[in-house]
């Protein structure tokens, strides 16, 4: 299948991105990801770092060409961290079709909380939470040993940022599929299993 799954910064995406890809053996596309592994890239606009570091959006050619590249290679895939906005939602049409539209709902308080919690492995890219999701050692990623970072944007005044971003820039996109009627909406701020479950229901249900 071909599922996109919109949310704000911390809603899960990542994470319920993973339920998803082990499910259905499908591709995760993550703009995020993608950037990161890029970060110091030049462009024509300057490096992706110098937006994500400040919460802000990357240019929409360079990460259009990332999401056109990427969908092109994948058969089935599940889409996180794109579109962000109105014309990368206008080029997303342009380029393929969806089977599944789902957005995680979750209060700002609850994101702000996820996100300046969270810690990631730089080795194999596993996310815990300090609170939520702790590993077995404190710090020491349960998957591969490494000792876990802190991602260079979820820090409290970046987090703000990324959250205004959402809200002014990105939300209008989750109106564009809903006035589409293909828009289904799931409660993001149950416990993982809970929205994994929902998730799995939603997905059954449109495929
Ligand atoms: P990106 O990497 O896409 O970040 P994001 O959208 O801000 O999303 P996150 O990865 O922060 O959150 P998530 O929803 O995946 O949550 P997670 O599962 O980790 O983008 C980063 C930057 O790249 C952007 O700011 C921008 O600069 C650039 N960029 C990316 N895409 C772009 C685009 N299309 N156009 C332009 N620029 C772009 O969960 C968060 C935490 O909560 C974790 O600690 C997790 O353990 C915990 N958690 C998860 N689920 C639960 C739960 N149910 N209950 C309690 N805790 C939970
Ligand atoms: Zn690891």
């Amino acid at each position: 299948p071909r599922i996109l799954l919109l949310g704000p910064p911390g809603a899960g995406k990542g994470t319920q991105s993973e339920n998803i890809v082990d499910e259905f053996d499908i591709e995760h596309v993550t703009t995020g990801d993608a950037l990161r592994a890029n970060k110091d890239m030049e462009t024509e606009y300057g490096t992706p770092r110098e937006f994500m570091q400040k919460g802000e959006l990357v240019p929409d050619p360079v990460v259009n060409e990332i999401v056109a590249q990427a969908l092109s290679d994948a058969e089935g895939f599940v889409l996180d961290g794109y579109p962000r906005n109105l014309s990368q939602a206008e080029y997303l049409d342009d380029i393929t079709e969806l089977d599944c539209v789902l957005s995680l709902a979750v209060p700002r308080d609850e994101l702000i909380a996820r996100l300046t919690g969270r810690r990631v492995c730089p080795n194999c890219g596993a996310t815990y939470h300090v609170e939520f999701n702790p590993p077995e050692t404190d710090g020491v990623c349960d998957a591969c040993g490494s000792e876990l970072t802190q991602r260079e944007d979820d820090s409290e005044s970046v987090v703000s940022e990324r959250l205004e971003v959402y809200e002014e820039t990105t939300k209008p996109v989750i109106e564009f599929y809903r006035e589409r009627g293909e828009l289904v909406e799931i409660d993001g701020e149950q416990s993982p299993d809970e929205v994994w479950n929902d998730l799995q229901l939603a997905i059954e249900d449109e495929l």
